[in-house]
């Protein structure tokens, strides 16, 4: 998911982000990265209300999400496959003084509707976590179909169409591109050892979740520009904040929504 650190990823394993908790919180820190989360908040932001008092984050790396979640007075149960990264969500909810509000819990995807028969959650999160399952529309509905009234539903995957542009600015082989293109395929994982997934398009999404009985209430897509700007050589040098400004925008725009990097779903059932 990231483009400057270099990584072992194996589609294969259970637990992909294993081991590697030391690069991907330094990924986390890119301000590519940085950007990322804070249009995904501000999208949620939109949506999230006191109601929502007790949240299950699902593959919940470095906790980064969990912290703002359990700042804003949330009960939080993360729920990640792998060792290292929940040590490091441990540290970084001890250090801000959030641990008592969460829940560090082992397991996978498979385990969520367990976790939601015992803890009835008021929203739940799958952030770019499908990408990394073997049956991603399967996990989806297990996911969703256990929730309880009135639980928001957050769901980030990666937009070919994103992935696409952003390669396209950075003077990529127009015949690679054309690949690209027509594979309609995804590639995923930390930079070095990347593989590919069919993507999971946007109107399947919102079937799904749709399917599940939640009524979509945003579609977003996240970092739309930021990733053209950046290929410039003058692009680095923006000013962060008026680049989030921008993609906010865009992300809010029907049809510029469409080529962002990654595409945010927010449902809630009724
Ligand atoms: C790209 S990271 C995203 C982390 C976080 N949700 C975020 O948005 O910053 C993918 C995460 O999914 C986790 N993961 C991989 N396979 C999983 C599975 N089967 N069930 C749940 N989480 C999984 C990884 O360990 C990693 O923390």
């Amino acid at each position: 998911m990231g483009d400057a650190v270099n990584a072992v990823v194996n589609p294969a394993a259970p637990h992909a982000f294993d081991g590697l908790a030391d690069r991907y919180t330094a990924l986390m820190a890119t301000p590519w990265q940085r950007l990322r989360h804070r249009l995904i908040t501000a999208n949620l932001d939109r949506h999230l209300t006191a109601a929502h008092r007790s949240w299950l984050d699902v593959g919940a790396g470095d906790g980064l999400l969990a912290a703002d979640l359990a700042a804003q007075g949330r009960r939080v149960t993360l729920l990640e496959p792998a060792a290292d990264l929940r040590a490091a969500a441990r540290q970084r909810l001890t250090a801000a003084g959030l641990i008592e509000r969460c829940d560090i819990v082992a397991g996978t995807v498979d385990d969520v509707p367990r976790l939601v028969a015992r803890r009835a959650p008021l929203g739940l999160s799958l952030h770019n976590v499908l990408e990394y399952v073997p049956d991603a529309v399967g996990a989806l509905a297990a996911c969703l179909r256990p929730l309880p009234s009135g639980c928001l539903v957050s769901v980030v995957v990666g937009n070919p169409y994103g992935q696409l542009l952003a390669a396209a600015a950075r003077g990529a082989d127009p015949a690679d591109l054309l690949d690209q293109l027509r594979s309609g395929t995804l590639t995923v994982g930390l930079d070095g050892h990347r593989f590919t997934r069919p993507a999971l398009p946007l109107e399947e999404l919102a079937g799904l979740m749709r399917a599940a009985g939640l009524r979509v209430l945003g579609s977003y897509g996240v970092r739309v520009l930021n990733d053209v700007l950046a290929a410039a050589p003058s692009g680095s040098g923006a000013d962060p904040d008026a680049v989030f400004a921008l993609d906010l925008a865009a992300g809010q725009d029907p049809v510029l929504s469409r080529t962002g990097r990654y595409l945010q779903l927010v449902g809630q059932r009724p």
